[in-house]
């Protein structure tokens, strides 16, 4: 199939534009590289440097011929900044994706596979966390991701799209040629080995969680993982029953853990500074994707944390200053 990668130039988007590509599959990608990186684009990608939330950038895209399907995956990503600037995220992530189905509609598209996320479930009330968790995003951004969900049902019950939402939780790793490049870097993987490589401390916020060790247990997922859901997920498209999956490893690891399985990847005795808590940060986030393995067939194949923090230690090595040094 030839596929549409908005926000291909980003972390996870590159990932599975060249997992796409590997399985035969064409792609073009669409990215205004507000934090993509035109480095990123694998080769053999058509590369569209556009805005999706404008309309006649996207009717430029979706004209292609034999475009078969879109991955949605721009969005604004920064939980963070969700909550002090919710308007950035409501205009982009839902009139901006709203504008790319209306688009995909105008061009005679109808096949959908959207990056959401483990934000729609808010605070969770069990681990780990199946699909059908009661859903109360704590953030505009995790609001955002479960109204576009919504919004994917009725433009499937109404004009026939076929659409897959996949939730992920911690994405993570790297490939050897792409990996976690953002500014800001708000993610705890790559904060940590840049604290390594910088010989800094690394913030631990919050150590009286309910948890083994008092620190924050979140689910990492390898990025290499998560681009063969997105495969199966499109090959599956137009058999599947359209749905919500769950991407995660189904292990929860604390943040001192990943500190302390970061010091043995690097070698390096990472300190770790013991900071307040943050507002909005659930004890405990972990999937269970007993869904997109029965129903997708996924078989992820990096379900432990070390050799994902080897993948992101081994790119940052090649990439100590992201891609602007590569
Ligand atoms: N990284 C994670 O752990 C994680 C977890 C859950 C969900 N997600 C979702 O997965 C998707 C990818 O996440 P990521 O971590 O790779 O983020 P990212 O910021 O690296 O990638 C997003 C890409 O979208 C592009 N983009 C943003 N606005 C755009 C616009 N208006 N027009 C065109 N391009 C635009 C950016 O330039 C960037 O390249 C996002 O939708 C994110 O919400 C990510």
């Amino acid at each position: 199939m030839h596929v549409l990668v908005t926000g291909g130039a980003g972390y996870v988007g590159s990932v599975v534009a060249d997992g796409l590509l590997r399985a035969g599959h064409a792609v073009t990608i669409l990215d205004n590289l507000q934090q993509g990186h035109r480095e990123a684009v694998p080769e053999g990608a058509r590369f569209i440097k556009a805005d999706f939330c404008r309309p006649e950038d996207l009717d430029a895209a979706l004209r292609q011929p034999g475009l078969d399907a879109v991955m949605h995956m721009a969005a604004e990503t920064i939980v963070e900044f969700s909550t002090t600037d919710p308007k950035r995220y409501f205009h982009t992530n839902i009139i901006g994706g709203i504008n790319l189905l209306d688009g995909m509609i105008r061009h005679n598209l109808n096949r959908i596979v959207f990056s959401s996320s483990a934000a729609v479930y808010g605070e969770p009330l069990t681990a780990p966390i199946e699909e059908n968790h009661p859903k109360n995003p704590i953030n505009s951004y995790g609001l955002t991701k479960l109204m576009f969900e919504q919004v994917l049902e009725w433009y499937g019950k109404a004009y026939g799209l076929r659409h897959i939402s996949l939730r992920y939780f911690n994405a993570a790793g790297a490939t050897e040629r792409l990996g976690e490049d953002h500014s800001p870097e708000t993610h705890l993987i790559p904060n940590v080995l840049k604290a390594a490589l910088a010989g800094a401390p690394v913030s631990v916020f919050g150590t009286d969680y309910p948890t083994r060790d008092g620190s924050c247990i979140r689910d990492y997922v390898h990025v290499i993982d998560i681009a063969q859901a997105h495969v199966l997920a499109l090959e599956k498209l137009d058999t599947l029953k359209a749905g919500v999956y769950n991407l995660g490893s189904g292990q929860g690891y604390s943040v001192l853990e990943v500190v302390q399985t970061a010091r043995k990847v690097t070698s390096i005795d990472i300190q770790a500074k013991l900071s307040a808590k943050r507002a909005g940060d659930p004890a405990v986030l972990v999937a269970s994707s007993d869904r997109a393995k029965s129903e997708l067939g996924w078989k992820p194949k990096y379900p432990q944390l070390e050799p994902i923090i080897d993948s992101a230690w081994r790119w940052i090595g090649g990439h100590p200053r992201g891609y602007a040094g590569a």
